[in-house]
Order: structure tokens, then C-alpha cells, then sequence
């Protein structure tokens, strides 16, 4: 596949949102969309490989998704219990680094269990890290960071609470992907969206295709990125690329 030369942000993360409604319109359950989700997150994963992109970050299941009915509930933990058994072998061979981001507090033994062996048996991978955000919020990261903090008597400051973020390893996102239509951040990597790039594509997560990826990195190689300075005190690199 051809890449188009733009200015690929080196860390993307997505909120894959759309898949009920993607099911809704074809009569379908909604755990079909969520099924769906999950090639389309194959594929994604791919595509932001061959771009370059060295960080992708996804939001799987958050904090407050357990408020969903049980059985669709159940149904995403065993989605990703399956994928991941499923694509494990993929995903090395492929160099995808998968990192699990979020509470193990409530997940069931075997969830953790499977999150443990995709960790341990990636880690040395290194073409691009697949963080997934599971049983996540953006609140519980900050307040999480804090309380490592202060528990081990630490001075809390910007640099040491990044530190201490569940993103800590990977930095934070250039470009923030939300589909389905719905334009807000969710509990979404609250803290590390200070300075990332905003892009609401109407896109349903489960048609969201290497056009739609391509769009938003124009999109985001069209911004210039300030960082609170002037345009003039940009250095001519920065200029729309930084
Ligand atoms: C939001 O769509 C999507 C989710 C809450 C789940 C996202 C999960 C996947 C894409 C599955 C793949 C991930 C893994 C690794 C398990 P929605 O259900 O809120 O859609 P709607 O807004 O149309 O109702």
C-alpha cells in the first residue's frame, strides 16, 4: 500500500465509538458492531504501523461502561478475551507491543489472566505499541498517580504525576480520533489530551477504514501546533508537523 509523505503524528489514540448504532441500522445485536470493532482495530493497527505511527491508543471499555446491561457487559469482556487469544500469534509476528491500560480491580481472573500473557508475551516487540484502554477513565489515571504519590511521600508536580500516569511509558497523544458522530473526550486520557490534536469524524467505528485514517492524519498535518507560543516563535519544522 502506498503512505502519502504527510506529517504522521507518532502517537494516536482512538474512541471507537458507533458500534450499536452500526448494529442497530443492519437489525443486528449491538455485540455485533463491538465484533465488527474488533477487525476494524485489526486493520487500524496495521495502517498506523505502515504510517509509522509508533503509539496507538485505544479506548476499549471504560470505567463507567460496567453501567451498561450485563450480558453486553460479559459479552466485551469475552470479545476480548477471544481476540486475544485469537491474534496473539498475529500480533507478534507483526511486532505489535500490547499494553493494557487501566484498573485490574474487578476484571475476573481469567480477563487478567489473558491481559497478563498478551503483555509478557509482546513485550520486546517494538514496530508500534497497542496500548488498550480497559476498564479505564481519565480521572481514576490522575487520582491513581496521585495517591502512588502520596503513599511513597512524593512532592506532586506536573513532571512527577506525568510520571506516575498510566501512559507514562508512551507519552502523550498527537492526535485524538473520536468516530461516531459525538464530540466530547469521555473520561478519555483527560490529563494527556492537554495538547493533543481534536479530530470528530461522523464515521461509525465499525466503517472506519484506511480512507478514514488517512483524512484525519491530513487533518492533523494541516494544524499547527502551538504549544501556547506564536506562530512566529515556531521553529519552520514545527509549522504544522510538530
Ligand atoms: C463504543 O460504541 C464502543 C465500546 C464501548 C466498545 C469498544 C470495543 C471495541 C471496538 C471492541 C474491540 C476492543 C477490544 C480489544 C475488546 P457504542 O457501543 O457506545 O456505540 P453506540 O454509541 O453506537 O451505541
Amino acid at each position: 500500500m502506498a503512505v502519502a509523505p504527510v506529517s504522521v503524528p507518532g502517537h494516536i489514540a482512538i474512541v471507537m465509538d458507533g458500534n450499536g448504532r452500526w448494529a442497530s441500522k443492519r437489525f443486528l445485536p449491538r455485540i455485533a458492531g463491538h465484533k465488527q470493532g474488533v477487525d476494524v482495530l485489526k486493520r487500524t493497527v496495521r495502517s498506523c504501523a505502515l504510517h509509522g505511527v509508533k503509539v496507538l491508543t485505544v479506548f476499549a471499555f471504560s470505567s463507567e461502561n460496567w453501567r451498561r446491561p450485563a450480558d453486553e457487559v460479559s459479552a466485551l469482556m469475552d470479545i476480548l478475551v477471544v481476540a486475544l487469544s485469537r491474534e496473539l500469534n498475529q500480533l507478534k509476528k507483526d511486532g505489535v507491543r500490547l499494553q493494557f491500560i487501566g484498573s485490574r480491580q474487578g476484571l475476573s481472573e481469567r480477563v487478567r489472566q489473558s491481559l497478563d500473557t498478551a503483555e509478557r508475551e509482546t513485550a520486546d516487540n517494538k514496530v508500534i505499541t497497542l496500548n488498550v484502554c480497559f476498564n479505564y477513565g481519565g480521572r481514576w489515571d490522575v487520582v491513581h498517580a496521585a495517591q502512588l504519590l502520596a503513599s511513597a511521600g512524593e512532592e506532586i508536580t506536573e513532571e512527577s504525576l506525568s510520571a506516575k500516569l498510566s501512559t507514562s511509558t508512551c507519552g502523550d497523544p498527537d492526535l485524538i480520533i473520536r468516530t461516531g458522530g459525538e464530540m466530547r473526550l469521555s473520561n478519555f486520557l483527560l490529563w494527556q489530551a492537554a495538547y493533543s490534536e481534536l479530530y470528530f469524524s461522523e464515521v461509525l467505528w465499525p466503517d472506519f477504514d484506511e480512507a478514514a485514517l488517512e483524512a484525519a492524519i491530513q487533518a492533523f498535518a494541516s494544524r499547527e501546533r502551538r504549544f501556547g507560543m506564536t506562530t512566529e516563535q515556531l521553529p519552520a519544522s514545527k509549522n504544522a508537523s510538530a
